[in-house]
């Protein structure tokens, strides 16, 4: 049995309380189905700024009878109150909502500064003051700035190039200083490109996957920013909510006041994403199979190349990345297709596809 699957046994077998903030996003959302599905009580809190109901709908449609356990609360981070609101009585924190996205962040500092710096310490306030016992919340990659070594290490780390950068960094420094100052268990989690269902295709500031996908479904060019050789460590879902999961029910100090890379630990050129795209989508789409990305100008803010070290989380949390890029590409399609199509289109890859377990470890 792996570390993940005991550690849902166990959290299957002693319910707690928790509280995903966030959970009308795409990673709190697929946080909330996972610890339902597991048979915990789930406050999910979230404003709806980039958030949908229809993905809190979705969970619950999910969920099934478990929605019994769910309960969510229309409210923002920025309110202090609404965060002790939120806070009453729960066990653990997920903590994901924020603005992500790092052009946005340079269009309007000032927003991203207070979701992500301002309601990230009201929450740590409300957590302290309702005795949660541990605070998990996303991180990010882009702490790593300019720092140029491959793979990242979690403790050297460049410029920030972004404010999103400076404002999960700060989230970093403020959450080590709870822990410290306060007792209240932090672990920080930074994520590195995370794709799959419920990911928002919409809107200026959408990732690159669901961005390509409604193109190539549309018939109009994908852009790639920049000559194509930039390159993420794009991490599935399912690997974020395995990390969240450890991080939460971990025993002992030393696994706390610490940050955890999340990510499979390989690179994939920007050029290579959009053939696996197009390839896995010419299953379901066989017109797309001649499609060509234009090139674009690089946007800034971003790194040159990105690629995670897990050696930390593997060791301390017995991580083990469960999904590649091509598996997280295969098991996310169906949802792109269809919802970038409006849910009105979509479809079946075939055999062994849709939203299942692949075996896959980090190096296979
Ligand atoms: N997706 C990635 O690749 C990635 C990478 C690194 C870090 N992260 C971090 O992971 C977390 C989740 O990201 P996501 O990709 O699911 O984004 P998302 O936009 O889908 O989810 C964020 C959620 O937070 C909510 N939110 C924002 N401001 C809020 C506020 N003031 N009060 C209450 N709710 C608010 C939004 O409505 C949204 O539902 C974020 O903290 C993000 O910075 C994501």
């Amino acid at each position: 049995m792996t570390r993940y699957e005991a550690a849902k046994a166990a959290v299957r077998e002693r319910p707690r309380t928790w509280l995903v903030t966030g959970a009308a996003g795409f990673i709190g959302s697929n946080l909330a189905e996972m610890l339902l599905q597991l048979d915990q009580e789930v406050v999910g809190l979230d404003n709806f700024s980039t958030g949908h109901p229809r993905n809190v709908d979705d969970v619950v449609e999910r969920v099934g009878s478990r929605a019994g356990r769910f309960r969510f609360i229309e409210g923002d981070i920025r309110d202090l109150d609404t965060c002790r609101r939120a806070c009453r009585g729960v066990d653990l924190v997920l903590h994901q909502a924020a603005l992500g996205s790092v052009p946005r962040s340079i269009a309007d500092p000032i927003a991203t500064n207070a979701a992500n710096v301002d309601g990230f310490l009201n929450m740590l306030v409300a957590a302290r003051d309702e005795g949660v016992e541990r605070f998990v919340y996303a991180a990010s990659s882009s702490t790593y700035g300019d720092e140029p070594t491959l793979p990242k290490v979690e403790d050297r780390i460049g410029r920030p190039l972004s404010p999103y950068a400076v404002s999960k960094y700060v989230n970093e420094l403020y959450a080590g200083v709870f822990q410290r100052t306060y007792g209240i268990e932090t672990i920080g989690l930074r994520y590195f490109n995370v794709f799959g269902p419920r990911q928002d295709p919409e809107g200026a500031y959408a990732a690159v996957i669901p961005r390509w996908i409604a193109a190539l479904l549309a018939g109009i060019p994908c852009e790639i920013n920049g000559d194509g050789e930039s390159s993420r460590d794009f991490t599935y879902v399912e690997n974020v909510l395995q990390a969240n999961l450890l991080a939460a029910t971990a025993e002992g100090a030393a696994v706390t006041d610490q940050v955890y890379n999340v990510a499979v630990g390989e690179r994939t050129t920007l050029s290579q994403l959009f053939n696996l795209s197009r390839d896995t989508l010419v299953r379901l789409r066989p017109e797309v199979g001649g499609a060509r990305p234009v090139y674009d100008e690089f946007r800034q803010g971003d790194v040159r190349h990105s690629q995670a070290d897990i050696s930390r989380i593997q060791r301390s949390l017995g991580y083990a990345p469960t999904h590649s890029v091509a598996a997280g590409l295969e098991e996310s399609l169906p949802w792109y297709v269809q919802n970038a199509l409006g849910g009105a289109d979509g479809g079946e890859l075939p055999s062994g596809s849709g939203r299942r377990e692949a075996g896959f470890t980090s190096g296979s």
